[in-house]
């Protein structure tokens, strides 16, 4: 088992451990007891992931509340129907929610903990591998709104991380695949995160394809490490997103759009990230800030790991602008984009014109 730290700001003594294993979920209570004072916890999980891992987590200690799944249902209604539960519960000031799923769950589960009670402990265990190397680390929690998703939330961290590597061997491959639209992220913002080491993990990605696609637990320990690492160097640097903290939404401008536009029923959010990615690199070869070798290293990595890079959507460009401009990392009415400016770096930019912002589209 690896431990990795989370510090949270600098200068705050905070910090919280992700557990990075193979089954650490069959010893579960015995890390997240060494991390809390709870005597006793409410697993937020959904219908879909109950049936596969409640029974590891069933203790006379604990009671579940189990979520009918799907992104649709990250919202209000729901999460009071958390908060009911815990009343309901009397789960008090010193015990702790336990978020059992992917990222719609730890979303929600982290977002009730935080205004329960004013905030009592909360303990994530991620069962996607986009939660395992994103959500579940460094505190947004949040819920939809009709006007936009994660409108509504908080920064709120947990007291521990718990990645359990042969959960995600039960993940469909469509859901696995979404987890690796965030995992190519790190490969192109990896110098900006400075994380005080190189992973070189555009490499490393390169040429562990066969093990990361075969989901080989090893493998899978290192790159959920990895990506860890990286996005703590980024939290930690930047909690609230005042700066640097927005790196980690590469593509995520015109991903965020594509998922508004279709209902957010076409694609999924890595799906809509991996297309993202691509116009966002295809805008910076426009604006020569990346070379082709270098484009084509990249566009060649999503393809190579069976990413989408394309919609086949036929976008009104005012209303796909009017949209982008609707996300909240819109400062002073600035678009502001993620842009890769060299090997494995990026820079935040509001200048763009909008005319090459939407000629991709
Ligand atoms: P998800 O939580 O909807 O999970 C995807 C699907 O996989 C669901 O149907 C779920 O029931 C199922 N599932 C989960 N674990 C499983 C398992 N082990 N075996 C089989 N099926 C399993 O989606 P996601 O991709 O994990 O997360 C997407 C959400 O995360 C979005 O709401 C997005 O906004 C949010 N997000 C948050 C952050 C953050 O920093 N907080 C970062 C990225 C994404
Ligand atoms: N997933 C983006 C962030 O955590 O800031």
């Amino acid at each position: 088992m690896d431990k990795l730290d989370v510090k949270i700001n600098a200068k705050s003594a905070y910090s919280y451990p992700i557990f990075i294993g193979e089954n650490l979920i069959n010893n579960v209570y015995k890390l997240i007891s060494d991390n809390t004072k709870a005597k006793r916890y409410l697993i937020v999980t959904n219908e879909t992931i109950y049936p596969l891992l409640g029974k590891k987590l069933a203790s006379n200690n604990s009671e579940f509340i189990i979520l009918p799944d799907g992104e649709i249902y990250k919202n209000m209604e729901t999460l009071i129907q958390i908060t009911d539960k815990a009343l309901e519960m009397k789960l008090e000031r010193n015990d702790a929610i336990i978020a059992l799923g992917g990222g719609v769950i730890g979303d929600m589960a982290g977002f009730a903990a935080s205004i329960y009670r004013r905030g009592i402990d909360f303990i994530q265990i991620p069962t996607t591998l986009l939660a395992q190397v994103d959500s579940s680390v460094g505190g947004k929690v949040a819920v939809n709104h009709t006007s936009g998703k994660n409108m509504l939330g908080a920064f709120y961290q947990p007291q521990a991380v718990i990645s359990d590597t042969s959960v995600l061997k039960t993940l469909d491959e469509r859901q696995y695949k979404t987890g690796l639209g965030e995992v190519l992220k790190y490969a192109f913002i990896e110098h900006t995160c400075s994380a005080g080491k190189d992973f070189n993990f555009l490499e490393f990605l390169e040429n562990n394809q066969n093990n990361i696609l075969k989901r080989e637990d090893k493998t899978l320990c290192e790159l959920i490490k990895i990506c860890c690492t990286l996005k703590s160097a980024v939290v930690n640097a930047d909690e609230k997103e005042k700066g640097l903290r927005a790196i980690l939404n590469l593509g995520h401008t015109y991903a965020h759009a594509i998922e508004n536009l279709t209902n957010y029923k076409k694609y999924t959010h890595g799906e809509a990230v991996s297309i993202g990615i691509k116009m966002v690199f295809d805008l910076a070869l426009k604006l020569n800030t990346v070379t082709k070798n270098y484009y084509d290293r990249a566009v060649n990595l999503l393809k190579s790991y069976g990413l989408l890079i394309k919609t086949d959507e036929v976008f009104d460009k005012e209303m796909f602008y009017h949209v982008m401009q609707g996300d909240k990392k819109v400062t002073e009415g600035k678009l502001k984009i993620v842009l890769p400016n060299g090997e494995k770096s990026v820079e935040i930019t509001d200048n763009i014109d909008k005319k090459i912002i939407l000629s991709g589209i």
